[in-house]
């Protein structure tokens, strides 16, 4: 389907305010024919009879068909704006929609500023567009119908001589048309690249101020908006240069007009009036087909923007349920990898993964930075799907599982720490949106977060900000601790999740990880051996693989790498 198709399609909901503002656009358009047609009765009467009673008349006559046609603007402007503005905000609810659906996968693909960019400047772009061109295919398009109409009525061998330009000035615009459509898209997404600095830098504003580097952010940020311009510029030079050229061919047309209706006035093969009434016309069709040219190229810069919403749109979700898909209860939380490979892109990233977690176990993962431990973990959650292999819960493999009872299973405090512009107990509701303010506040004491969060003036109901900046990294962890206790999955996953505290919290936080962890398969991701001393296994991982594995002591009887990172660290203490 076209994209203009689909963007119709959107707006079929709301075909009763179209309805009445095409109305309207007909009564206008109609009332411009009208306008030009009377000329030349009007100047008949005048001419023939000199009766001044028309003469007073006219005026109100005039003021009334003014009065009407004013009515008849407004609603044609404020229903057909507003059907826009709707369907419009529906399509950028679907953008929304489907990005949410789309994977892990996407979202690394691009930055976070040019998808906001999309959802925000080209719907914008798009809806600008939508909105100006309706109107002006309505109105102007049955004023240009209704004077054209006129214009043939009145004579017709000089309409032809009007029409002989025509052509040319429609292989023109269709020309510039294209090249602006081009232009457009190109500069959207420049748009994207300067809201990926934008969110970037005021996201990451701490250290562009500790690295000083403040003037460096300014000229490349200035760089891009002058990328912007560029392509900017071009879309304004078309856009202006689409006018004048049009103007100039028509008043070829107009010319002609002149002097061949002018020599058939004095050749007697029409009459004064009736040729006023034609050169009313003429001078009336003028505007709302120059008008109806600009849409067009409007049109091509809604288009362009509509490509890049459409793209979104259309993107398929690269993990989805299989239709046949079984909805799972609360598993037991057993966990099985079976000869599990996975690569991001081309590198394998992880190799002949198998490992068991049985019901309650904790499970704890180390190995040097990049090792593929939070990959591992994150295949369970199935942000990736494996390459080769399996993953099991309860030993279902967890692409028969309907993703939305998957997610059920798994309560994940990761790495990066996340919170959202809204108070402290609804970031601790993300785990659960039923619970109550009671089973909130004992997930936070659990988390040991509640003594500091009573200790605000607003307790739970601060609100802590985008990312939280008003808490300290380790209450934001705690938050996010509190967050995944309350969800009470079976399978829990600490990716990091104690790196931010300090030893007294540690040891807290560990208590109140230790009662989370009982009755519940546990994968701890820990750079500080000493938290997961006690894990009923512990993997090692070296470049994608499970190079060794078994507790604590049987790992340091091994004399191997886990050996050697328990020295590193307790010599270093
Ligand atoms: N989204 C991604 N796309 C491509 N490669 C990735 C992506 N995320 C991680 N990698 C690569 O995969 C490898 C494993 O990364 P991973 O984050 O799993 O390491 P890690 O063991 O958790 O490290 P750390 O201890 O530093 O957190 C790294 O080489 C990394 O460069
Ligand atoms: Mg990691």
């Amino acid at each position: 389907m076209t994209t203009f198709g689909r963007i119709i399609r959107y707006s079929k909901p709301y075909w009763g305010r179209i309805l009445v503002s095409t109305l309207a656009a007909v009564a206008v358009g109609s009332m411009d024919g009208a306008f030009a047609y009377l000329v030349e009765p009007l100047l008949k009467k005048i001419f023939a009879t000199k009766d001044l009673t028309v003469f007073t008349l006219l005026p109100l006559v005039v003021f009334l068909l003014f009065l009407v046609r004013a009515v008849c603007r407004f609603l044609n402007d404020y229903f057909i704006r507003t059907a826009g503005e709707l369907a419009v905000q529906e399509i950028r609810n679907d953008v929304y929609r489907n990005s949410m659906k789309l994977t892990l996968r996407f979202y690394h693909r691009q930055t976070t500023g040019g998808l906001m960019s999309r959802v925000l400047s080209d719907v914008a772009v798009m809806q600008g567009g939508i909105a100006n061109v309706v109107t002006s295919i309505c109105r102007d398009g049955f004023s240009a119908l209704s004077l054209l109409t006129v214009i043939f009525y009145r004579n017709w061998r000089l309409a032809l001589v009007t029409f002989l330009v025509i052509p040319v000035t429609v292989i023109i615009a269709q020309k510039i048309g294209k090249r602006i459509k081009r232009l457009s898209r190109e500069s959207q997404e420049k748009m994207g690249d300067v809201a990926a600095i934008l969110q970037e830098t005021f996201s990451g504003i701490k250290v562009v101020k500790s690295f000083g580097l403040e003037k460096w952010e300014v000229s490349r940020f200035q760089e891009t908006t002058r990328a912007y311009y560029r392509f900017v510029r071009k879309n304004i030079k078309y856009n202006s240069l689409s006018s004048p050229i049009a103007e100039l061919i028509t008043s070829l047309g107009i010319s002609g007009v002149i002097w061949v209706g002018g020599s058939m006035v004095l050749r007697g093969e029409t009459t004064a009036p009736e040729f006023f009434s034609f050169l009313t016309a003429m001078a009336l069709v003028y505007k709302p087909i120059k008008s109806l040219n600009s849409s067009y190229n409007t049109i091509q810069t809604s288009a362009g923007a509509a490509t890049r919403i459409f793209e979104i749109i259309d993107e398929q979700p690269e993990i989805v349920d299989l239709p046949d898909a079984v909805t799972i209860g609360r598993s037991q939380g057993n966990v099985a990898f079976r000869h599990v490979n996975f690569a991001y892109g081309d590198d394998p990233v992880l190799r002949e993964i198998s490992l068991q977690a049985k019901s309650g176990e904790i499970v704890a993962l180390v190995g040097p930075s990049g090792s593929g431990k939070s990959t591992l973990v994150s295949l369970l959650s199935r942000f990736y799907d494996v390459t080769s292999g399996a993953i099991c819960i309860d030993d279902v493999d967890i692409r028969k599982i309907r993703i939305e009872c998957l997610v059920q299973q798994i309560a994940l405090v990761d790495q990066e720490i996340t919170l959202f512009n809204d108070t402290l107990a609804n970031n601790i509701r993300y785990g659960n949106f039923d619970a109550t303010d009671a089973e909130v506040e004992a997930a936070a004491m659990a988390a040991y977060a509640h003594e500091f969060i009573a200790a605000l003036p607003e307790g739970y109901a601060t609100n802590i900000g985008d990312r939280g900046v008003r808490l300290s990294g380790g209450q934001r962890q705690r938050i996010c601790i509190a967050r995944a206790i309350l969800k009470d999955a079976p399978i829990l996953i600490l990716d990091e999740a104690t790196s931010a505290l300090d030893t007294e919290s540690e040891q807290m936080v560990q208590k109140a990880l230790n009662n989370l962890m009982t009755n519940r398969t546990t994968f701890v991701i820990a750079h500080r051996l000493s938290t997961i001393l006690h894990a009923d296994k512990i993997l090692v991982l070296e470049s994608g693989r499970i190079v060794e594995q078994g507790n604590h002591a049987q790992l340091l009887a091994q004399g191997g790498l886990y050996k050697r990172l328990c020295e590193m660290q307790f010599s270093k203490a």
